[in-house]
């Protein structure tokens, strides 16, 4: 039986990985972490502990503590929040990571931590981008990305962790909002659909970006956790994706449903730089021939649930 230390447990992943690996592990089994004690549902429903990632003293002792033998490191700040503050990200996301590591490595822990679309870069191919290619990020977020996957497999290749890791596109979901990052208008949008009938969105019409909904990106993790490591020829990290979108094309799937929805456009500049610096579309092939990564949802069928379960008074026709 796993016994599993998440940090960033009340993030937007966070949140809903606890209650998905407590549901899988067993609660007592799924040791929760955050820097405060903000989501109820996270911190009461299982084990939790204060924890501030920067920490490693009290990191080794929390895992120490409840003898846990798999690290799900999650604390990190997303990329608009990283560019605002580049500092406080190369802190928070390097020397989080690395406590977090170093910890694996002394404990023999299984680990995952998440790469992002951000790790590519203006001079990655933009469409279809392969698995293995060229890495020149723009942003802060993308330099820890990058150097947290190379320092992810430094782990494995010198010391032996058994590191795993997936570069998530942007990820939807109607339990948690996503805090400071570039592909937070995929989710504000069902929102504002929903309470205004209309969504004044920062990135521009044409800007293609991978999505992923959230029940598909915790699965992923789930199988990638739970792969043959004999079969994985990469580790950190693999191209996982569900679909490929412009604000335009969710504006029109969302109509399908609320006619009178309406969208229109104030760019913000420094997130569409972001946006412009990452790929239209990846390609996940090596992730479905190394353990089977696979998805349920696409943009319609998200589109579906997501209004759904946002809108608990009025049920939506399909
Ligand atoms: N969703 C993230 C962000 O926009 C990408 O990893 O920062």
């Amino acid at each position: 039986m796993k016994k599993i230390l998440i940090t960033g447990a009340l993030g937007q992943i966070g949140s809903e990985l606890t209650a998905t690996l407590r549901h899988i592990y067993g609660t007592d089994n799924v040791v929760a972490t955050d820097i405060k004690r903000t989501v109820r549902e996270v911190s009461e429903s299982g084990p939790f502990e204060i924890l501030d990632v920067t920490d490693g003293t009290t990191m080794l002792n929390i895992a120490s503590q409840y003898q846990v033998d798999t690290i799900i490191h999650l604390a990190a700040l997303l990329s608009a929040k990283a560019e605002e503050q580049p500092l406080l990200a190369w802190n928070l996301n390097m020397n989080g990571l690395i406590n977090a590591l170093e910890i694996a490595k002394e404990r023999n822990c299984q680990f995952f931590t998440p790469s992002s679309i951000g790790a590519f870069g203006p001079a990655t191919p933009k469409d279809m981008t392969p698995q293995d290619t060229l890495m020149r990020p723009t942003t802060m977020y993308g330099v820890n990305k990058v150097a947290g996957e190379l320092l992810a497999d430094y782990y494995f290749h010198k010391y032996g962790v058994d590191t795993r890791g997936l570069r998530f596109p942007g990820l939807i979901s109607y339990v948690t909002p996503p805090g400071g990052g570039t592909t937070d208008y995929a989710v504000e949008i069902y929102h504002e659909a929903l309470n205004c009938g209309k969504y004044t969105c920062y990135l521009n019409k044409g800007t293609y970006l991978d999505m992923m909904y959230m029940p598909d990106a915790l699965q992923a993790i789930v199988d990638l956790m739970e792969a043959d490591p004999a079969k994985l020829s990469h580790r950190n990290s693999f191209n996982v994706t569900a679909m490929s979108f412009d604000p335009e094309q969710v504006a029109t799937e969302i109509k399908k449903h609320l006619p009178h929805f309406n969208i229109s456009y104030k760019i913000d500049p420094i997130r569409q730089a972001i946006a412009d610096s990452w790929p239209n579309s990846l390609d996940a092939s090596i992730a479905k021939e190394e353990w089977g990564f696979k998805t349920h949802y696409d943009l319609a069928s998200m589109t579906v649930d997501m209004l759904e379960k946002l809108n608990y008074n009025r049920p939506i026709a399909s």
